[in-house]
């Protein structure tokens, strides 16, 4: 990195939701083989915001902990990727950023490309540090998967936020120079403004991530990037945890190299913990895996991390870290285990209710009744205006 101190991820900390369904009770309510979700697509439960949770106030829940830590006085720019956004026009990263009380010398934006916007936000974070090493940058990914009540996609939806703090001389990652992009105009998932679910070609976003995985990767070779017998572990885009096994699969027959079961579990292994309770947290879910990793892992100090970020679409990026020195004193371990294991578990009809709660668009006074036991809330909608709270 040209003499200078290194670019990288400072700090990492995630929030998901207040509620939990399992596997187990949606594979009972639709008469599937528990089998197919534990071992065919390797979840076990998905987490299900509270009426009174969303995108804003995961967010801000995942970033408090790195403001308390920090401080705010070198954070310039928030950078929030979502695909599910609840606006339109204002910049869901605007209510966080009231939350959390940051400084009104903050310019905050809002990132798109399916699953892929938090890589974009990181890298352009890492571009704003380059142009002034003392400045950092908030990255957060927040999302809530949701698919129609009965279609394939229900097993794969989820809800989770992660905020990165971006820096010059990183604590816990520092980010490499060499990334391989790859973009193509594909149909695999999408949602029209008019739709709260998404529209999903399960097998045509299968074969689309796979044929993303290979043209990122070719870039990313012709940009000079490392071997794949260099990496210790890949984190992978998890719209479930079988898809980081079948992406990595596809990635070392492409490039010819010998790798027994023993070695790919010892890869991924550490990386699908987190997103195997969460379930599919659209952006945030390779950084869920990174924070898995870290959390889980046995020393990785200097070790070579190989991220994977798909976005259907389609957009996918490769690029690789490395764990610094020292990261384990800056981990937050108990407080992502403890994230995980709060949730209440619900049955599959209040499951339903909140899955089919939608607002009424009519502007007036719809408050939201006090659900939640995480830091923020969502109090309810006055005149088309969100509102938001402290707990
Ligand atoms: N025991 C063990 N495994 C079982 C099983 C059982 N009883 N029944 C099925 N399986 C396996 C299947 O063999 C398959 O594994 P494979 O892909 O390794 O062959 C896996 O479980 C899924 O079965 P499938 O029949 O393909 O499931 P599906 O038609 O319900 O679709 C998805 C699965 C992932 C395509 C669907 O959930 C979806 O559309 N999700 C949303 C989109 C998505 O996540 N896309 C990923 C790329 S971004």
């Amino acid at each position: 990195m040209s003499g200078e101190a290194a670019i990288g991820i400072h700090d990492l900390s995630f929030a998901t939701t207040q509620y939990v369904l399992t596997h187990a009770t949606l594979a009972a309510e639709t008469g599937t083989d528990v089998a197919k979700y534990h071992v065919g697509i390797g979840q076990r439960s998905m987490s299900v915001p509270a009426a009174d949770e969303d995108i804003v106030t995961m967010a801000a829940a995942a970033a408090a902990p790195i403001i308390a830590r920090h401080g705010a006085d070198r954070i310039r720019t928030v950078v929030l990727a979502t695909e599910t956004s609840v606006d339109q026009a204002k910049a869901a990263g605007i209510y966080v950023h009231s939350l959390l009380g940051l400084p009104s010398a903050t310019r905050v934006v809002e990132l798109k490309q399916a699953c892929y916007g938090a890589t974009a936000a990181l890298q352009f974070a890492v571009g704003l540090v380059h142009r002034d090493r003392t400045q950092q940058v908030l990255v957060i990914a927040s999302d809530v998967s949701r698919y129609e009540l009965g279609s394939p996609g229900e097993a794969t939806q989820g809800a989770a936020a992660v905020a990165m703090l971006v820096g010059a001389d990183p604590a816990l990652v520092r980010i490499e120079d060499p990334s391989g992009v790859f973009t193509a105009d594909v149909m695999d998932f999408w949602r029209p403004n008019y739709r709260s679910t998404a529209l999903v070609d399960g097998q045509e976003s299968i074969s689309a991530y796979l044929q993303a995985v290979e043209g990122a990767w070719k870039d990313y070779t012709e940009q000079g990037g490392r071997e794949p017998g260099e990496f210790r572990a890949f984190c992978y885009h998890q719209p479930f945890t079988k898809m980081a096994y079948k992406a990595h699969k596809h990635l070392l027959h492409h490039c010819g190299h010998d790798a027994d079961e023993g070695e790919i579990a010892r890869s991924l292994g550490h990386t699908t913990t987190y997103n195997a309770d969460v379930g599919n947290s659209y952006t945030a879910s390779t950084y869920l895996g990174l924070a898995a990793l870290l959390d889980d892992a046995d020393d990785l100090t200097g070790e070579a991390i190989g991220f994977l970020s798909y976005g259907s679409g389609s957009v996918a990026e490769f690029f690789a870290g490395t764990v610094v020195p020292g990261y384990r004193a800056h981990l937050r371990t108990e407080a992502h285990r403890a994230a995980i294991a709060r949730r209440q578990d619900i049955d599959y009809a209040r499951y339903r209710a909140l899955h089919e709660h939608s607002f009424p668009a009519d502007g007036g006074d719809h408050p939201v009744p006090r659900e939640t036991t995480g830091p923020y809330r969502m109090a309810g909608l006055l005149g088309h205006k969100r509102i938001y709270e402290p707990r």
